[in-house]
This record gives C-alpha cells, sequence and structure tokens, in this order.
C-alpha cells in the first residue's frame, strides 16, 4: 500500500474526501462487509501479442496493488479478440463488479462496454489507452504525445550519431484503432516534420499496423524496404514493431546500420538496444500506472470520488475526462541499466548468455 501511495503522491492524485487517501485499507475490509462496502474490481487486459507488458508488467502491478489494499480483482486478458472483449465484460458486470477497468481493442468495442456498465451503476476507468467517446470516469496513462516527441528526438540523436546526411525515414506506426498510437505520432511528427521540410531529412514510408500486429508490421516493412531500399532510419512505434523491423533488415545485413526506435523497454527491445540494433525504446513505468489506475480504483470500489489534478479532453464527446498522465523516459544503451534498477527487468532475464558481455560492459548489475 505504501507504493501505492506514493505513486499517488507521485502522480498528483488527491483525495476529495478528508479520509479518502489514507483510509482503512489495513487488508481486512476485503469482503463483503463489516460495514464497509468495498466493491469487487474487474479488469480487461488487450492482448498477449502485440506487446509483452500486458501478460507480464501491467498483470503483475495491478494484481500486487489491488492484494496490498484488500480489495478483490479479477484480472482478465481479452487476447486480441473483440467479441471475446464483451463476453468478459458481460461476465463481469453480471458477477457485481463495482469498478470496471479496461484497456480498449478499438473505441467502438470499448465504448458499447462502457455504456453497458454505465447502465449498470458500474464506474468505469480507462486504462492506458482513452476509449473515444467512451466517458470513463477516469483515464490513466502516460504522456502519449511526450511519449512520441522522445521516439522522435531519439531517432534525430542516432541519426546524427551515425552522421547520417538527408537520410530516408520511414515510419511504421501503431494500430490506428489504438488513440495512443494516434498521439504518439502526433509526437514523433512534431520533431520529424520540420526535418523533412528543411531537407534534412526525406520522408520516406508511412505506414499504420493494424492491431499493433508484429508479424504484420515486418511484411509491411518487408514492402517497405523492397521498394525503397535506401531506408536510413525507421520510427517504429513499440519495441514489438522494432524488433519486426530488425528481423528484416538482418536479412539485408543492414541491421545496426539503420536506426530503429522503440517503446515499452521490453526485455527483447532493451537486449536489441545492447547489441546496437535498436536505437532506443521509451521506459513507461508501469508500476506507477498500476498503482496510480487502482488507487482510483480502490476509491471508486469504496464509493469514494478522488481527484486527479490533470483531465483529458476527448476528442470525440469533448468531454472533459480527470487523468492521471505519467512521465515518459528515453532509454538509449548507457540508461539501459536504468530500467534495471527501477526493477522492471531483472538481470537475470536482461543479461542471459549472449548478453552477459553487454550487460557488463554497460554498468548492468
Ligand atoms: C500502449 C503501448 C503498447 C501498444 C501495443 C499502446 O496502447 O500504450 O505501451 O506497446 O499499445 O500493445
Amino acid at each position: 500500500m505504501r507504493n501505492g501511495l506514493f505513486a499517488l503522491a507521485a502522480a498528483g492524485l488527491l483525495a476529495t474526501g478528508s479520509t479518502a487517501a489514507c483510509g482503512d485499507d489495513g487488508g481486512t475490509d476485503t469482503g463483503s462487509n463489516g460495514g464497509s462496502s468495498v466493491g469487487k474490481v474487474g479488469v480487461i487486459l488487450p492482448d498477449t501479442q502485440s506487446s509483452a507488458r500486458w501478460a507480464t508488467a501491467d498483470t503483475t502491478y495491478l494484481k500486487a496493488a489491488f492484494e496490498a489494499a484488500g480489495v478483490p480483482v479479477d484480472i482478465q486478458n481479452a487476447q486480441g479478440d473483440k467479441t471475446q472483449f464483451q463476453t468478459i465484460a458481460d461476465g463481469m458486470i453480471s458477477s457485481g463488479v463495482k469498478v470496471l477497468m479496461i484497456v480498449n481493442l478499438d473505441s467502438g468495442t470499448g465504448k458499447a462496454v462502457l455504456d453497458k456498465a454505465r447502465a449498470a451503476g458500474i464506474a468505469t476507468i480507462d486504462y492506458d489507452r482513452l476509449t473515444l467517446g467512451g466517458n470513463a470516469n477516469y483515464y490513466v496513462s502516460f504522456d502519449n504525445v511526450a511519449v512520441g516527441k522522445l521516439q522522435g528526438e531519439g531517432l534525430v540523436k542516432c541519426l546524427t550519431d551515425m552522421k547520417a546526411t538527408k537520410p530516408i525515414v520511414a515510419e511504421l506506426n501503431g494500430s490506428p484503432t489504438d488513440n495512443n498510437a494516434t498521439l504518439f505520432k502526433e509526437g514523433y511528427d512534431s520533431i520529424l516534420k520540420p526535418k523533412y521540410a528543411s531537407g534534412d531529412y526525406v520522408k520516406g514510408p508511412d505506414q499504420s499496423v493494424p492491431d499493433w500486429d508484429n508479424a504484420q508490421g515486418g511484411t509491411i516493412f518487408e514492402q517497405m524496404l523492397t521498394e525503397n531500399k535506401n531506408i536510413k532510419g525507421v520510427l517504429a512505434a513499440n519495441d514489438g514493431l522494432g524488433n519486426a523491423v530488425i528481423s528484416v533488415l538482418k536479412k539485408q545485413n543492414l541491421n545496426g546500420k539503420v536506426p530503429v526506435t522503440g517503446q515499452d523497454a521490453t526485455v527483447q527491445g532493451l537486449q536489441n538496444i545492447l547489441v546496437g540494433d535498436q536505437c532506443m525504446t521509451v521506459y513507461k513505468a508501469i508500476k506507477e500506472e498500476a498503482n496510480a489506475a487502482a488507487e482510483l480504483a480502490i476509491g471508486l470500489a469504496k464509493g469514494e470520488k478522488k481527484e486527479t489534478g490533470q483531465t483529458v479532453t476527448d476528442p470525440e464527446s469533448k468531454a472533459t475526462v480527470p487523468a492521471v498522465l505519467l512521465v515518459p523516459k528515453p532509454i538509449y544503451k548507457d540508461s539501459v541499466k536504468d530500467v534495471v534498477a527501477d526493477g522492471f527487468v531483472t538481470k537475470a532475464e536482461l543479461c542471459t548468455a549472449d548478453f552477459a558481455k553487454l550487460c557488463t560492459e554497460n554498468g548492468i548489475s
């Protein structure tokens, strides 16, 4: 719980009621009673393929946060299936959850679920992805335009380090149905467009990857490279897509010569950085995100409404949604160690045989 409270403070969350933030969450009021009306929380995560985070980080940290507060939670994963997403939601709603937290697979199906929950008197949280038109009670995420800016700046730094002249830059964007992908692109295009306009960089192919499907991302990039052999830099929107790009580059012996970006600080992404095939990733401290979302959910489950201090405007409904937006961090070869120091990945999983020497060289202990 302590960590949760720290995250709350870090995120600028404030309790409106005097007893709310440090209430009776000693873990004894988990169940149905004792006068307390703590309800169950349902969490639906999107898939296990588009990023390693959903199967590992988010599940682990959310579970820990709810357990520490003694609040019952049901965390399920829709495995990329929109019908399954709705079925899970229906099950949670009829099982009587008091709060529903979702990472939508697209805004349409996400909104249908949020509408149903609201009609059943259930409080809602958009976790990581804003559901357009969904009007959830809260939105908890990172500053996703800032994520994109870090990626754009990262690519510029790596191209500069390589002394690239007038490089052709390809953009491999996230899912067109994920509002985050739109925000990431807004961020990196704000850095890259002026470079295209000044003639420093040449705008190459620019394509979105449906559902962030990594394999499809590889196929799309393979085609980009076939049509444009001189691509000299790739803005890949996350580590999974970055790895797909690197696999294609490897076939042409171009890995390490064409900088590639990423996001999520996955073990694979960090290993790609250590060997020099990936230029950078963006680390989002998912523990903080999970803790902030859990704090809000726990408040809602107890019938409390907390203030977040931040808001976003839903571009579709124009509604103002109370939000927590955390700060992302760029990671290059010399700062991979920071991700380990933060406990997000362990040395054991990162520094396997092939990477042990590189880990030592880069101060990972
Ligand atoms: C998340 C990223 C993730 C991507 C694919 C985005 O909405 O913010 O962290 O890599 O989805 O799952």
